[in-house]
């Protein structure tokens, strides 16, 4: 097996190196009994098959890869409808893969164009149909519950606007759902018509879903290496077998996150110096934001924990929020991404050599540039005693791309099993569906529409 080649750079978070506000590295070390505990605890609920994420690595992608060539014989643009879970992770890795502008990229033969319909906002659905030409379209819909409004919704508009164009037959042809091998409105579907149907296994949740057939099928048609991606989040499974802190990245990384907000860094900051790495910033905030943000401890006490993770990217941000970083409340921990090789370069002409507050760019290069300025930003929260991390990819390539998944994705329920909650469920989601149920009339949601009624009533305050 391929060797792990994304490594944890924790220097920047210890006292050691940034004086008091760093974690003391005896502390850390302190915390290694703890950790193999909840290892251990880990361990059990994966023979649970409650932590089916860190089976996906050795799954069979057999039907998945069927599935890609039926659609990309048959269509040349995919547009996946799908929101949180079923969305952002296809996005992260195409928008990585591809280019953060892979749209204005002409098509490339054998690869289907990805379209990520994550939204149930007229105006952006409205105007991505508009720009689709329907006899060359797949639809793939995402949802493992089946019930989710917005791409039941999405569902829906697609259904008739496939059939009115291509008659009954080729719309059914046209969709692929994917979703729970059992149970929810899509499967029921299914079962009546002749809809091909990928499963999400049970035991994996949303937002831990992105290396299942919610993540695979749509890369797979975008023609990326979806067998790179799982050989990645192999390699980085193997390291992390050990139940030992200092020896295992994900569960040190879950350390440092959690020890770094209970001094008080309640934000986590994700910021990769690559443009393409957003949606990686986008998607990981969904994974800490709903994991980790729970009102209730797993004995029911009210605890309101969770760090708030921000999207940012190097070095664009550093003109934008990196003031508030620096001088602004002591409250935030930096996870910088960084990338060994960015695959090209750009040398940078030496023009006019004199003027000297231009002249010394000349001669070096765009990636010599973006590497120096993560290096400094880094040091200059450093010497301000604000820690930050550093996830080192040698390049952004499935394979690595592959590791960091899965890197984030057990660092989360280490997180979560620290900070004594469950990582794995999402009331305050829930909720917010339930709340829409109602207001859009579904039957036996009545008592939800009322509550918002009842909060709605009542004198206004608007300017
Ligand atoms: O992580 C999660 O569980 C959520 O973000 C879900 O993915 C999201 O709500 C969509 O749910 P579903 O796939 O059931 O439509």
């Amino acid at each position: 097996m391929s060797e792990r080649t994304v490594k944890l750079d924790y220097a920047f978070c210890l006292e050691q190196i940034i004086g008091v506000p760093g974690l003391g590295l005896e502390h850390l070390r302190s915390l290694a009994p703890r950790v193999a505990e909840l290892h251990r605890l880990l361990q059990e609920q994966r023979q649970d098959g409650r932590l089916g994420f860190m089976g996906l690595p050795e799954q069979d992608l057999t039907p998945i890869l069927e599935q890609a060539a039926r659609l990309s014989s048959i269509a040349k643009d995919l547009v996946v409808l799908g929101i949180g879970g079923s969305a952002l992770g296809a996005t992260a890795v195409d928008m990585a893969l591809r280019g953060f502008l892979r749209h204005a990229a002409p098509a490339e033969p054998g690869r289907m164009r990805l379209f990520v319909a994550d939204n149930s906002d007229p105006r952006f659905f409205g105007s991505l149909l508009d720009q689709l030409d329907l006899s060359r379209t797949a639809f793939n819909v995402v949802s493992k519950s089946g019930s989710t409004a917005e791409t039941v919704a999405q569902f829906l508009v697609v259904r008739e606007l496939l059939e009115r164009a291509l008659g009954p037959e080729e719309a059914l042809r046209r969709l692929l759902f994917t979703t729970d091998p059992k149970e929810g409105n899509l499967r029921a579907i299914a079962q009546q018509e002749p809809v091909a149907v990928l499963s999400v296994p049970p035991s994996v949740g949303g937002r831990f879903s992105v290396l299942s057939a919610v993540g695979l099928l749509p890369l797979a048609c975008a023609g990326h290496d979806v067998w790179a991606l799982l050989e990645g989040a192999a390699a980085m499974a193997a390291d992390c077998r050990s139940g030992q802190l200092m020896k295992n990245p994900a569960y040190l990384l879950a350390v440092l996150a959690v020890e770094s907000a209970r001094r008080g860094r309640n934000v986590l900051v994700m910021m990769p110096y690559a443009t393409d790495l957003f949606g990686l910033a986008q998607w990981f905030a969904q994974l800490w934001a709903e994991s980790l943000g729970k009102a209730r401890s797993l004995e029911g006490e009210e605890v309101h924990l969770g760090q708030t993770p921000v999207a940012a990217v190097g070095a664009t941000d550093q003109h934008s929020q990196l003031q508030l970083y620096m001088e602004g409340p002591p409250d935030k921990l930096i996870m910088f991404l960084t990338l060994g090789n960015y695959g090209r370069d750009q040398e940078i002409p030496p023009l006019y050599q004199d003027i000297p507050s231009i002249a010394y760019l000349g001669g070096r290069s765009m990636a010599e540039l973006i590497h120096a300025e993560a290096r400094a930003t880094a040091a200059a929260l450093a010497s301000q005693g604000r820690p930050s991390l550093g996830l080192r990819l040698p390049a952004i390539d499935a394979f690595a791309l592959g590791q960091v998944i899965y890197l984030l994705e057990l660092a989360t329920v280490m997180a979560g099993a620290l900070l004594n909650i469950n990582p794995l469920d999402q009331p305050g989601v829930e909720l917010s569906k339930q709340l829409t149920y109602g207001l859009m009339g579904r039957p036996g949601y009545a008592e939800q529409a009322q509550r918002i009624t009842e909060l709605e009533t009542g004198p206004e305050f608007i300017l």
